[in-house]
């Protein structure tokens, strides 16, 4: 059922003798149009969606491109994605050519126990489609499985629905899967005017749950205010709490930290802690969660080897835990927030598919960067 598919397209490849940083790592080539395999649809892309997962894959780190998928040498990344489906291949039920859709990142073999009645998320071949595989959505045509497939919410422009899926996927199964929120928790977010957080804090506020967001500036401030938000630590205000690994935890600025936070929440800590960043926040992170509460990780901007205090761990029984990605139900689910108006697209960004390099080398530098960042690709 492939439709008529041209031979040739542009994509933006990163190639592993060229890993760095995404200036230098990315480069636009002329590649063959993937074909759809079983289960699978190709989709004439409009827009693409910025995501730091594609830093990590430019600069090789953790792991090179040979490593990510070995049986394929080029590597187009991208794992979010806004089209039309152009081809559709043996077995897909549910979407033909002309459907206008978005994407979720997940991709699992859909045919082992785990995703028969677990969870696809623990299918042994589990991948984040546009990162751990290539063919992803830097490019004019893109292979996905059908069940990535979501409704393009009819009112968003290409850019706009191009550019949530993976962050607001992501922060919902944090929160409401992974972290169990419930209405009025304390929910404490890191970075929150960064893709995930503006995300995190939009979704607290939907079940009434109150977000206390972290900024490093009044301009990041004045815009979460946009979005609803209410409470705000400035982080520059405590410049020690990235302390050496072997300094002595908590640190005398994790505990004004902590005082600041209860200053805003009138003496009661977090109930749930939600942490991307990383080295450089986790031990503060398992300090200031409540007794009972809950640390909940899904990446590591600032380093992946993290420290903390076990004491404030079992004695006051927090637990940590790890989120990654979503499913085919957190993501629909999610994505109805969007359709029906109580989640907005924080899109602030959109690149022509000519500066899609720069656009992640703005995400990688800028440190004025705020919300989410779209690449046009039509
Ligand atoms: N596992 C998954 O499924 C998954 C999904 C999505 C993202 N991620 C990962 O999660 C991380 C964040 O993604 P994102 O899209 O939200 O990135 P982003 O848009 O770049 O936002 C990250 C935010 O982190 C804050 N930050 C950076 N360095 C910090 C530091 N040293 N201390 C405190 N805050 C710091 C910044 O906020 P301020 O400077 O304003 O404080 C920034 O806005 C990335 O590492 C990404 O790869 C994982």
């Amino acid at each position: 059922m492939s439709a008529a598919l041209p031979a040739t397209m542009q994509a933006w490849v990163v190639r592993e003798d060229r890993h760095g940083d995404p200036v230098h790592a990315m480069k636009l080539e002329t590649v063959p149009v993937p074909r759809p395999g079983i289960g699978e649809v190709i989709l004439r892309v409009r827009a693409a969606g910025v995501n730091y997962n594609h830093v990590w894959a430019c600069r090789g780190v953790p792991v090179p491109i040979s490593q990510l998928h070995p049986d394929d040498p080029l590597h187009i990344g991208g794992s979010d994605a806004a089209g039309v489906v152009a081809a559709v291949g043996e077995g897909v039920r549910y979407w033909k050519v002309g459907d206008e859709v978005i994407t979720h990142p997940n991709q699992s073999c859909g045919q082992c126990a785990a995703c028969n009645g677990l969870e696809p998320l623990s299918c042994m071949h589990q991948k984040a489609w546009g990162f751990e595989t290539s063919w992803g959505s830097f490019a004019q045509y893109a292979r996905v499985q059908a069940q990535q497939l979501l409704r393009k919410p009819a009112g968003l422009g290409w850019a706009e629905a191009s550019a949530y899926g993976l962050k607001l996927f992501t922060a919902y199964r944090m929160l409401f899967v992974s972290a169990d929120l419930k209405p009025r928790d304390r929910v404490l977010v890191w970075g929150a005017s960064g893709g995930l957080g503006s995300y995190a804090l939009q979704l607290c506020r939907a079940v009434s749950a109150v977000p206390i967001c972290v900024v490093s500036s009044p301009q990041k401030e004045a815009y979460l205010r946009q979005l609803g938000a209410e409470l705000f630590i400035d982080r520059n205000q405590f410049p020690y709490l990235d302390a050496p690994a072997d300094s002595p935890v908590p640190s005398a600025g994790m505990r004004q930290f902590r005082r600041r936070l209860r200053e805003l929440t009138g003496g009661e800590d977090p109930e749930i802690v939600f942490e991307h960043v990383g080295a450089a926040t986790f031990p503060t992170s398992v300090f200031v969660a409540r007794r009972l509460g809950k640390i909940v990780i899904c990446g590591a901007t600032s380093g992946y080897q993290l420290t903390f205090d076990a004491r404030y761990l079992w004695m006051h029984q927090k637990q940590i835990v790890g989120s990654h990605g979503c499913n085919s139900h957190d993501a629909s689910r999610a994505n109805d927030l969007v359709e029906r108006g109580v989640i907005r697209p924080t899109l602030t960004r959109t690149y022509a598919f000519h500066q899609a390099a720069l656009a992640h080398q703005h995400l990688l530098e800028d440190r004025t960067c705020q919300g989410s960042f779209a690449i046009m690709v039509d």
